[in-house]
């Protein structure tokens, strides 16, 4: 596999075995190189300031209007409804989500879809869903793209390798990739497959700004990696099928043929992906916590200033040095919600109960923290630098919307922790109201 780096660059891309396919100084001359069509692919009002303004030209055996008209498909668990079922303010925790068997059930990426919680409203480009994929088969002359919003996929157990009409990229578990809305891919699998995805509506992921951190730090740009461009001429005689998500439903219409066909494309609108290893993590190095958000590698912004519509934050493996520190994450209400999901290993404020493949949900100011086994064995370990979260991998979608789970998340699923709530129980009250710092402690 190969790919450009870099973060949101300008980038020119063509297939070697068509040299020089790209236009030269213009986009749209009467006849394009090898006789292609030019499209555009706008990711911004055409008239967004230049900072945030996203298009790419795509140069393609046929354009992408070449298709027979979108019909309604079954939704399987897609759902933008956030009225499916009544609030719930407290706690949740999800064991891993089963992934069907192959020989159950044939279930392709989007097939296996499925919508857990979220907010806002697709219409006015304002929201965000949380979705788990859950899979054992490639899409097989299907592909899918977004209309709603950019889909922020993290693979949890198996790779992918995703076809998208910008070129071919290989993602695995701790690698994340970015598929922005329009674009159209199709996934193939190896094995039974799981992850989840972050779906923002109407804005596009950014790296979050650095402040007094300097120019240097967490996820650096030029570890952004984006396909080179691929194409296949390939005539499907029983037809291709195009998957359109639209207002929060599925489509789905047919073609003859593999919409993989852009021999050239320039622009900055484009796919990429980013291998978490790479985040360089900043961290406390004399006391207490920095604030979770110095783990952010990704954020889509709301138009509040610092309030994002979501964050992609992870929890890598690092050092923790802080000295007369209680080291594992504090007790916490939040105004914004947190999703937590686990790629491998174990979390450090829950030695059990949350699992890969699983996931939790602590909702717009409900309390969370450490379980009572953490909180004791923390309080009284002996503070040596030490590694923290060797072998993990977690991370949060953390959002400034109130997310409402759907019956799926809450029921069909049948994966909710019906008993998180008890790690919390044995906390007890260690008050002492005769004496300060009767530990001795400095
Ligand atoms: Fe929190």
């Amino acid at each position: 596999m190969q790919y450009i780096s870099g973060f949101g660059n300008e980038c020119a891309s063509e297939d070697p075995r068509c040299p020089s396919a790209l236009p030269e100084g213009q986009n749209n001359p009467q006849v394009c190189p090898y006789n292609l069509y030019a499209e555009q692919l706008s990711g911004s009002a055409f008239t967004c300031p230049r900072s945030t303004n996203k298009r790419s030209w795509l140069y393609r055996i046929l354009p992408s209007v070449s298709h027979k008209p979108f019909e309604s498909i079954d939704q399987g668990h897609v759902t933008h409804n956030w009225d499916e079922v009544d609030p719930d303010p407290n706690q949740l925790r999800w064991k891993p989500f089963e992934i069907p068997k192959v020989s159950q059930k044939k279930m392709d990426f989007v097939s296996g879809l499925h919508t857990l919680c979220g907010a806002g409203d697709i219409r006015s480009n304002n929201g965000l869903a949380i979705h788990i994929f859950l899979c054992n088969t490639s899409m097989e002359d299907r592909c899918f793209y977004n209309s709603d919003g950019d889909f922020l996929i993290v693979p949890q157990k198996g790779k992918l390798l995703i076809y998208t009409e910008f070129g071919k990229m290989l993602v695995q578990p701790k690698e994340i990739c970015v598929i922005q809305r329009g674009m159209r891919f199709s996934i193939d699998v190896f094995e039974e497959t799981r992850g989840y995805i972050l779906e923002v509506y109407g804005v596009h992921f950014e790296l979050p700004d650095l402040g007094p951190i300097g120019a240097n730090g967490l996820a650096n740009p030029r570890d952004f990696l984006i396909p080179v461009a691929w194409y296949e001429d390939r005539q499907v005689p029983g037809g291709y099928t195009v998957i359109n998500k639209y207002q929060g439903k599925l489509f789905a219409a047919k073609q003859n043929v593999s919409p993989f066909n852009v021999v050239a494309w320039h622009g900055n609108y484009t796919p990429y992906k980013y291998n978490l290893e790479n985040f360089m993590v900043i961290n406390a190095v004399a006391f207490d916590h920095a604030d979770p958000s110095i783990f952010t590698v990704l954020t889509a912004k709301s138009l509040r200033p610092g309030v994002a519509i979501a964050d992609f934050v992870i929890f890598p493996p690092r050092w923790g040095v802080a000295d007369k520190t209680f080291r594992p994450p504090y007790y916490h209400r939040n105004c914004m919600s947190e999703f937590m999901g686990l790629i491998e290993g174990h979390y450090e404020a829950k030695q059990s109960g949350f699992l890969p493949g699983g996931g939790s949900l602590h909702s717009a100011m409900t309390p969370h923290g450490p379980d009572a086994d953490c909180f004791e064995k923390a309080s009284k370990a002996k503070l040596a630098p030490e590694r923290t979260a060797n072998g993990t991998m977690a991370f949060m979608f953390e959002s400034s919307l109130s997310m409402a789970v759907t019956k799926w998340g809450l029921k069909t699923s049948n994966c909710l922790d019906e008993n998180y709530y008890k790690c919390w129980m044995p906390l007890k009250s260690h008050f002492t109201s005769n004496s300060r710092n009767p530990a001795g402690l400095n």
